[in-house]
């Protein structure tokens, strides 16, 4: 008879697992830049300096991430890598930037201008082109 409550209970809660944070509609990003021979230092650093740094800087690390350089960009923080190198829809920072989980979205809700679409689309072209 157990196995009958259980059974059902069980399937709930995975159900409700797998809704959360991590499952996102990648459909729903902007698309890639089609700009090419992109590189951190020279298109990526002043997007970052101006809407993460001061979170993810020199000074704080909030989810121990830093993106004021290409290699602390690489390493990700306290979740493991956020950048997937030549896949940004699979890239957790693109899914913060895109605000699709609007729990984790980045900068969070009233802590910054969101990213534009055009900003959105250059990070993601210069992950896809290898993160260099
Ligand atoms: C006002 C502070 C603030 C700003 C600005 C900010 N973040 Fe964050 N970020 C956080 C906090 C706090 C966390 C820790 C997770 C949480 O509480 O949501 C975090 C976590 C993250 C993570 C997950 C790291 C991990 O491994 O868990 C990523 C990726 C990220 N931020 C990217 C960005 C990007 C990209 C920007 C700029 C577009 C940005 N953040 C701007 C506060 C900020």
């Amino acid at each position: 008879m157990k196995a009958i409550v259980i059974l059902p209970l069980l399937t709930a809660i995975s159900a409700a697992v797998s809704l959360s944070a991590a499952d996102v509609d990648v459909s729903k990003l902007p698309p890639a830049a089609t700009k090419t021979g992109l590189t951190f230092d020279k298109d990526i650093k002043p997007i970052f300096e101006k809407s993460c740094v001061k979170c993810h800087g020199a000074e704080k690390q909030k989810g121990k991430l830093r993106l004021d350089t290409l290699e602390a960009s690489l390493k990700g923080g306290e979740n493991g890598e956020s950048i997937v190198k030549g896949n940004s829809a699979k890239s957790p920072l693109v899914h913060t930037i895109a605000r699709l989980d609007p729990d984790s979205a980045m900068p969070p809700d009233g802590k910054g201008d969101p990213l534009t679409k055009e900003q959105i689309g250059i990070v993601r072209a210069w992950i896809d082109q290898g993160a260099k």
